[in-house]
């Protein structure tokens, strides 16, 4: 990732603009003071600089959770940043100037270009962790009349996808720096032809971060137009069997089961195991059915509020559960006038984290509302409760 090593940080008094990029304000962490956000906005596009210290560095660096869809955005803040606060930069990774492929790719599309218009003009096939590529690429070569969306949540596989769309000039791809569990609450209903989900991660040790879920099963069935497939491939004869018991537990369901079945294109994983001779398993989940048209009620306004620091500093690091969800406080910082605060909220196996501005003419959530889901419509409501009483 982008980042300046610096030998101190300064702070500057915002809001200004500086070669392009507008810094809005400064957020300082009020219980570990290893940690400053700077509100940063390129193209319209905001989100956060982080400044982080440890015992032998200090790092001015993009923040992890509100990553804008251009890189060479985050490149232009940065240098922006420590050329205003005349920072005394020891080492960067920072380029100076436009990657030539990077800079030309305009695939990759944020959550809300989903959100506010999915695009329905032409049947679409959404890959989930496509890592290398090597997939999304090649079926995107040989189907030009079909759009396909790549998810992923790893920023290098991104990028390489990126400079490949634009090398091979193919204009049907589309990227998403998202997890893929929440992406598939927003897809429109009878819409998708194929859902691949190749090579999971099996996260024997932490089940409730895998992909395949009963959740994740639900939705791709909604999605999928009739006769529309759900693929699952991987080496892990464990996540074969758990996604199996999860599948068949569905109410209605076709399933196609295959070992070792070669297909057109093998993915750098698989080019692994097969050369260790492990089999590879498939199955297949062909959706019969046409579902309901996706109906999600409900906003993500706040009531006006005057919370206090010690207010906000008795929440912090409590937990609330609620039935299918909960709402976790995960950090407290303070702005020049006023407060905000990190959570994490929605559901245990597809939480969203956020951060949430707290000002006396008004609470909201920035730099994005949240993805509008059924969990997240329902943590917004107990948020609310917690903030306003
Ligand atoms: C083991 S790799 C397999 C990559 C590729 N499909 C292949 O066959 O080579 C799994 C990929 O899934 C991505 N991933 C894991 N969880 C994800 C999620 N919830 N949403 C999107 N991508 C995810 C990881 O970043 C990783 O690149």
């Amino acid at each position: 990732m982008p980042h300046l090593h610096i030998k101190e940080f300064k702070a500057v008094t915002l809001p200004r603009e500086v070669e392009g990029v507008h810094f809005d304000f400064i957020a300082k962490n009020l219980t570990k003071d290893d940690e400053t956000l700077i509100a940063a906005t390129v193209d319209g596009d905001s989100f956060f600089l982080v400044v982080k210290q440890d015992q032998k560095r200090v790092l001015l660096k993009t923040d992890k959770l509100t990553r804008p869809a251009s890189i060479t955005s985050v490149h232009k803040a940065l240098l922006a940043y420590a050329k205003v606060a005349e920072l005394e930069v020891l080492a960067s990774n920072v380029i100076d100037r436009k990657n030539v492929h990077l800079g030309e790719a305009t695939a990759l599309k944020k959550i809300d270009f989903f959100a506010k218009s999915f695009p329905t003009d032409k049947e679409v096939r959404i890959e989930v962790g496509f890592g290398s590529g090597r997939h999304l690429l090649h079926q995107a070569a040989n189907n030009p009349d079909i759009l396909f969306i790549g998810i992923e949540i790893h920023r290098p596989s991104i990028e390489q996808v990126l400079k490949q769309a634009v090398i091979q000039e193919l204009h049907n791809i589309m990227v998403l720096d998202y997890d893929a569990r929440l992406f598939m609450e927003l897809v429109p209903s009878n819409l998708v032809g194929a859902v691949y989900v190749h090579f999971p991660v099996p996260w024997d040790k932490k089940p409730h971060r895998r992909v395949i879920s009963t959740a994740f099963i639900a939705e791709c069935r909604r999605a999928l137009k009739k006769g529309g497939t759900l693929e699952l491939r991987t080496d892990s004869e464990n996540y074969y069997a758990y996604s199996y018991q999860t599948f068949i537990a569905s109410p209605k369901i076709s399933l196609l089961i295959n070992k070792n079945k070669d297909i057109a294109i093998t993915s750098k994983y698989e080019d692994r195991w097969k050369k260790m001779q492990k089999n590879i398993y498939d199955i297949v989940m062909i959706n019969d059915e046409v579902s309901d048209e996706l109906s999600i009620e409900g906003d993500f306004t706040f009531e006006s509020s005057s919370l206090t620091k010690e207010q906000l500093l008795r929440v912090h690091n409590k937990t609330e559960r609620f039935d299918g969800g909960f709402i976790h406080f995960e950090r407290v910082y303070e702005l020049s006038q006023g407060f905000m605060i990190r959570i994490s909220m929605g559901s245990f196996d597809r939480p969203e984290h956020l951060y949430v501005i707290v000002k006396d003419d008004g609470v909201k959530y920035y730099p994005e509302l949240p993805l509008r889901s059924r969990s997240n419509l329902q943590a917004h409501q107990h948020l609310k409760e917690i903030l306003h009483g």
